[in-house]
């Protein structure tokens, strides 16, 4: 049964992109069909799967906008893992939907026609709270809320959870947490350690186990449009991301169950 997760927090730079690649490409070698959707006008995850958006014949643009568009044509592959790029253009459609009569449903619509198609369907969520994030949540069936260790962490996470409980109350009252995923880990950090202690004592069972660690090879993979396993086998990002896809795989044969046990 496909699995749609969204990774969304509305703070910027949390490690959204980085996990919705990264974890999905995870899953695409252990030999699941894993799409990502790029919501996100940035498109980092368009060009960090190797995609140069001059050069794209269709986008989740057409996906949002096309009435009668088919999703299937703005599909890119490799291997098993799958992406609907985004570029700049996004921005305007999300002002252009705001006329359109059941907005927030148009993503949620195109992906039930592949749901059949995969295992797990990843949305990059942009860090902003709108119609693009809307459509997202509609659409997810769980959503990971990736969470840095700055000063930050726990307002982001608030405005996440209220978004979240609106879309619950009106238009997706099966939303679930997938769970909270502490990113950009120094062990040695205490400040870390007390963010990653809040999380488990305000959200405990929805905690990831794994945590991302602090990894450079995880800012340099981008630039050469490659995921971790492609750029950096052996680094520590390329275990965490693995361990990660070993939990989600876990959590989602059996969602009823806590996370941190
Ligand atoms: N574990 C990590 N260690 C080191 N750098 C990381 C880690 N995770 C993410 N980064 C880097 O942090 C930056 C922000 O990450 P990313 O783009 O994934 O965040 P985001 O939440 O998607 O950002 P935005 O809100 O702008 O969409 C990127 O340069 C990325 O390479
Ligand atoms: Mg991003």
């Amino acid at each position: 049964m496909c699995r749609i997760i969204a990774c969304a927090n509305q703070k910027g730079g949390v490690g959204k992109t980085t996990t919705a690649l990264n974890l999905a490409a995870a899953l695409a070698e252990k030999g699941f069909p894993t799409l990502i959707v790029d919501l996100d006008p940035q498109g980092n995850a368009t060009v960090t799967f190797g995609l140069d958006p001059e050069d794209l014949q269709a986008t989740v643009a057409d996906v949002l906008l096309g009435k009668d568009f088919d999703p299937r044509y703005a599909i890119y592959k490799r291997d098993r893992l799958h992406l609907i790029p985004a570029t700049l253009e996004l921005e305007q459609v999300a002002v252009n939907l705001h006329a359109v009569r059941l907005r927030e449903h148009r993503l949620d619509r195109a992906l039930m026609l592949l749901r059949e198609q995969y295992d797990f369907i990843f949305i990059d969520c942009p860090p902003s709270i709108g119609v693009l994030t809307e459509n997202a949540l509609v659409a997810a069936d769980e959503v990971i809320i990736p969470v840095d260790m700055g000063f930050y962490a726990m307002v982001g996470i608030t405005q996440v959870l209220g978004t979240m409980e609106d879309i619950r109350e009106t238009l997706n009252p099966n939303l679930k947490i997938c769970g909270f995923l502490p990113t950009k880990v120094e062990h040695q950090s205490a400040f870390a350690q007390e963010i990653i202690g809040k999380l488990h004592e305000h959200f405990n069972g929805h905690v990831f186990n794994t945590v991302i660690r602090l990894c450079h090879r995880l800012q340099e993979a981008p630039s050469h449009g490659m995921t971790i396993f492609e750029y950096d086998r052996e680094s520590p990002a390329a275990e965490d991301y693995n361990t990660l896809a070993l939990e989600v795989m876990r959590w989602t044969s059996n969602p009823d169950q806590p996370l941190d046990n």
